[in-house]
């Protein structure tokens, strides 16, 4: 009776234990790895504890005793553990210590976005049942493990966004099932392995940003599910595969930011699903195929910067689902052919900087969708046509630097909605309408380099309170500059009207633009005195202005006194292109193809004035301060010794003075300190010693007889002065250079913040609005700013060319500033 009783308890039980035992390890697996974790505390796993296995009363135990009950923990009925879902749980940690082997039912583990670090390790090929697994958004380093190929039954692989590196694994061609892919944001290099044209049901892979190399494998032609492919910001080399023609579930593919060369290949024109293709920023060479015309769903034809050339196929206009159009920065040319204006859905039409001629099609008025229309940097001709006033949902209408000819074309006065109005650096004429005050939304207006006459509108200066630029210089232009500045909300902070007839003084109610940052007037006919209330504009960066300023002006510039303000700069970027990069650089001769950014850093440049009087201490408070140049004017007084505080000082010119006294010894602190030049003064007693000061020669100090100490030949005497007083010899002024040349700009405040702000707005500039390369650049610079430093760790510039004329110039090239 008792052994029956036993028996039918045995065999009631015996159901249960293998279920049993197996979560027992698994519940003593994942404890063992709690304890490994460094924040074992985490609340989240507060109901991973064995307590609760007390609660064996319980008739049904397969699924609600530990480990099943604990966060994160999925069974199945039978009790088998077969989800780990720990996604977002703040785990920090490693998985050293996690016993994948008692895991074996597992089908999901789900870990992305915690803090797990460490590699993965080659335990998990036990996970042989595994079907998706997701270990994105932490810190996993070292390599893939080629183990990884044994989980044969995977169907979903995410390994982005953690710091994997080495090669992506041959042995992920092993993975029959595997649909998903994505190792993307990782430092992987070596190249994508020839082995993923065997994964018959991939359906989307994303292997972007990181630095792969090699060939696309053209057995990825082999995919045909294959509906997503994102290879963008790698190093990938050779051609785009004609292969990839036959990918007919293709929807996108995404391979800009390579380095891809050849033609784009005919073949593409057979993906008839495709939807959004974007090989911008490669190699890419030949003409734009015209098969591309069959590709009646794609909304993005995205291939600018490249090396494209021949015309633009008459196909194109057959796209009729477009919606963005970038062939910028080729070498296309041609007519635009009248097609275009079929494209009835497009929003943005990005030409620019090409080698386009012949006039612009009138067809373009009928592309009434679009709100960014970028032609500039072309050879376009002949009138703009007056059907482009349809366009009114026009935000952004950029014309500049063409041969464009004609007056102000008075229908585009319909586009109320234009923000960006660019037309400078053509051949218009004629005035200058009143009517264009009726554009109130606009923030940026250049009409400069044309032959604009009469006077300006009187308007010009109160019509929009979201004017930012208003650039009308080198044109005609005479009378009176206005006067009725808005009072309050005035946004103004360019106003360039340098090289026309202007008359008449500087009017004091330019007081009301809080906010000027470039104020140019040069090269006009203004009279009247010198308008001292100026230096209270708080935000002055950049002036010219002829005449003589007072020596206290720089204690107004606010805007140098701390680092961190460059970062303000970055308003400009805001989805715009930018101005400054065309136009205000543009004015100091530099011919900037637009890949070059110009940056002028933080910089005073007074010299060749006739400046009076002393150097106030205030300049030691302007601490971003990277060149000062006071050279060849009247400055008397002493050299201030707060000029140590400027500890990013690269440059100081203090040459051709009247100073007096003694070089301080602080400056030996300034650890920049490239080069100085204090000579021709009437400098005094020893030259300091030490740091820098070791590296400079004897031309710096040179013409100054009272000066001793190395690196001149004559010594001091104890008491610091000269122990013999024969003068030295005067160096020979190449004073021919400078006669007549007056000083031209104090120009500052464009940092690092400013590199990168010009960064942003060029790429959307060409490329439109397309918030991934925001994204991009955002990261890199976040990148950069991490590991480098904020002003000094911009790893590439390029070249510094301080020309004589231009010498507060510095040229870099944003991409390799920003390691693309
Ligand atoms: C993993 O476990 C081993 C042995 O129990 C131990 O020595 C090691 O410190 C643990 N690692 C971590 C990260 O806790
Ligand atoms: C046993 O399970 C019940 C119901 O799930 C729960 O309310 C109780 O707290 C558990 N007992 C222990 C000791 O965990
Ligand atoms: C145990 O519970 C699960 C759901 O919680 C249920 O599907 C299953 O039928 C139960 N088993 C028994 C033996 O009651
Ligand atoms: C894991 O849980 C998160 C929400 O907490 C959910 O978004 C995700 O889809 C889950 N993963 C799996 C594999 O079920
Ligand atoms: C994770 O632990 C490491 C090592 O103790 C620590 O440096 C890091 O700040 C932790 N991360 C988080 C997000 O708590
Ligand atoms: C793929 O699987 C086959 C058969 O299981 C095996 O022979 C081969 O070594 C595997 N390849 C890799 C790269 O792991
Ligand atoms: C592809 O990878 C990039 C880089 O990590 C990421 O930003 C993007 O969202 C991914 N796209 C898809 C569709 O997976
Ligand atoms: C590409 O290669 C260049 C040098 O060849 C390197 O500087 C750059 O960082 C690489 N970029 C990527 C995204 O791999
Ligand atoms: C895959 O593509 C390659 C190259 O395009 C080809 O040689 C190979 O035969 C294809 N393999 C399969 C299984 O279709
Ligand atoms: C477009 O496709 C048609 C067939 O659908 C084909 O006859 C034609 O040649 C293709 N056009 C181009 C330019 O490839
Ligand atoms: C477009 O503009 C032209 C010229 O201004 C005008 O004649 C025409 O009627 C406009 N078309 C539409 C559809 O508005
Ligand atoms: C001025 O700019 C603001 C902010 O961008 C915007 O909300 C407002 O609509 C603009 N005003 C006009 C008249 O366009």
């Amino acid at each position: 009776m008792l052994f029956k009783f036993l028996f039918i308890l045995f065999t009631l039980f015996s159901s249960y234990l293998p279920a049993f035992a197996a979560k027992q390890d698994i519940a003593h697996a994942l404890l063992k790895w709690k304890t490994s974790l460094i924040n074992q505390n985490n609340p989240l796993l507060s109901s991973w504890s064995l307590d609760q296995t007390t609660n064996l009363t319980r008739i049904n135990r397969t699924t609600t005793t530990a480990p099943c009950t604990w966060y994160g923990v999925h069974c199945n009925d039978h009790g088998d553990v077969t989800k780990l879902n720990l996604s977002t749980s703040r785990l920090n940690g490693s998985l050293e210590n996690f016993t994948f082997s008692s895991f074996a039912s597992l089908t999901h583990l789900d870990l992305s976005l915690n803090e797990l670090f460490g590699s993965i390790p080659v335990e998990i090929r036990y996970l042989s049942k595994l079907m998706f697994l997701d270990l994105s958004g932490n810190h996993f380093s070292r390599t893939i493990p080629q183990e990884i190929g044994m989980l044969s039954n995977l169907e979903t692989l995410s390994l982005h966004s953690n710091i994997l590196d080495g090669h992506i694994p041959v042995s992920i061609g092993n993975m029959s099932k595997l649909g998903y892919l994505r190792v993307d944001d990782n430092k992987l290099s070596g190249s994508i392995p020839r082995e993923l044209g065997h994964l018959d049901n991939l359906v989307k892979v994303n292997t972007s940003v990181n630095f792969l190399t090699g060939h696309i494998p053209s057995s990825i032609g082999n995919l045909t599910k294959l509906s997503e492919l994102y290879l963008y910001l790698n190093n990938l080399t050779g051609s785009i595969p004609p292969s990839l023609g036959k990918l007919s579930s293709l929807k996108i593919i995404y391979l800009y930011m390579n380095k891809l060369s050849g033609r784009i290949p005919d073949e593409l024109g057979n993906t008839k699903n495709l939807v959004l293709l974007l090989f911008g920023h490669n190699q890419l060479t030949g003409s734009i195929p015209a098969s591309l015309g069959n590709l009646t769903k794609l909304e993005i034809l995205d291939v600018h910067e490249n090396l494209l050339s021949g015309v633009i196929p008459q196909e194109l206009g057959k796209l009729e689902s477009l919606i963005q159009l970038a062939f910028s920065h080729n070498a296309l040319s041609g007519q635009i052919p009248g097609s275009i204006g079929n494209l009835s859905r497009l929003e943005q039409l990005f030409f620019n900087d090409n080698q386009f001629n012949g006039s612009i099609p009138k067809e373009l008025g009928y592309l009434t969708s679009l709100v960014d229309m970028l032609l500039l940097l072309n050879r376009l001709s002949g009138p703009i046509p007056d059907s482009l006033g349809n366009l009114t949902k026009l935000e952004q209408f950029a014309l500049h630097d063409n041969k464009l000819s004609g007056y102000f074309p008075e229908t585009i006065l319909n586009c109320k909605k234009l923000r960006y109005l660019t037309l400078g650096n053509n051949s218009l004429e004629g005035p200058v309408p009143k009517s264009i005050c009726s554009l109130r939304s606009l923030e940026t207006l250049y009409l400069g380099s044309n032959r604009f006459s009469g006077g300006i509108p009187q308007c010009l200066v109160n019509f929009s309170y979201n004017l930012t630029v208003l650039d009308l210089r080198l044109n005609r232009l005479y009378g009176n500059i206005p006067t009725t500045f808005l009072k309050q909300n005035n946004n103004l902070k360019t106003l360039n009207l340098n090289g026309n007839q202007l008359q008449g003084s500087i009017p004091r109610t330019l007081i009301d633009c809080r906010n000027l940052e470039v104020l140019d007037l040069g090269n006009n006919k203004l009279t009247g005195g010198f308008p001292h209330w100026i230096d209270t504009l708080p935000e002055m960066q950049v002036l010219v202005l002829r005449g003589l300023l007072p020596i206290n002006y720089f204690k107004n510039f606010k805007a140098i006194m701390a680092i961190d303000r460059a970062a303000s700069r970055e308003l400009y970027m805001d989805g715009k292109f930018m101005y400054y990069d065309t136009v205000e650089l543009g004015v100091k001769g530099l011919r900037l193809r637009l890949e070059r950014i110009s940056v002028i850093y933080n910089t005073i440049d007074l010299s060749v004035n006739k400046f009076e009087g002393e150097i106030p201490e205030t300049v030691g408070q302007l601490r971003s301060l990277r060149f000062l140049n006071l050279s060849r004017n009247c400055l008397t007084g002493r050299i201030p010794t707060d000029l140590s505080n400027l500890v990013q000082l690269e440059h100081l010119d203090l040459s051709s003075n009247k100073m007096v006294g003694k070089i301080p010894v602080q400056l030996a602190s300034l650890t920049f300190l490239v080069a100085v030049n204090f000579s021709q003064n009437q400098l005094q007693g020893a030259i300091p010693q030490g740091g820098q000061f070791n590296t400079f020669d004897s031309s710096s100090f040179q013409g100054n007889n009272g000066l001793c100490g190395f690196p001149l030949t004559k010594t001091c005497r104890n008491d610091g002065v000269p122990a013999s007083l024969t003068p030295e010899v005067d160096q020979d002024e190449d004073d021919g250079f400078f006669n007549g040349f007056s000083w031209e700009s104090v120009a500052m405040g464009y940092g690092f913040g400013m590199l990168i702000g010009l960064g942003i707005g060029w790429l959307v500039f060409y490329s439109g609005k397309p918030i991934w390369v925001i994204r991009i650049i955002e990261r890199e610079q976040f990148r950069h700013e991490g590991t480098s430093g904020k002003i000094h760790g911009i790893g590439g510039f390029a070249a510094t060319r301080a020309r004589k004329r231009n010498r507060i110039t510095q040229v870099s090239d944003v991409r390799s500033s920003l390691s693309f």
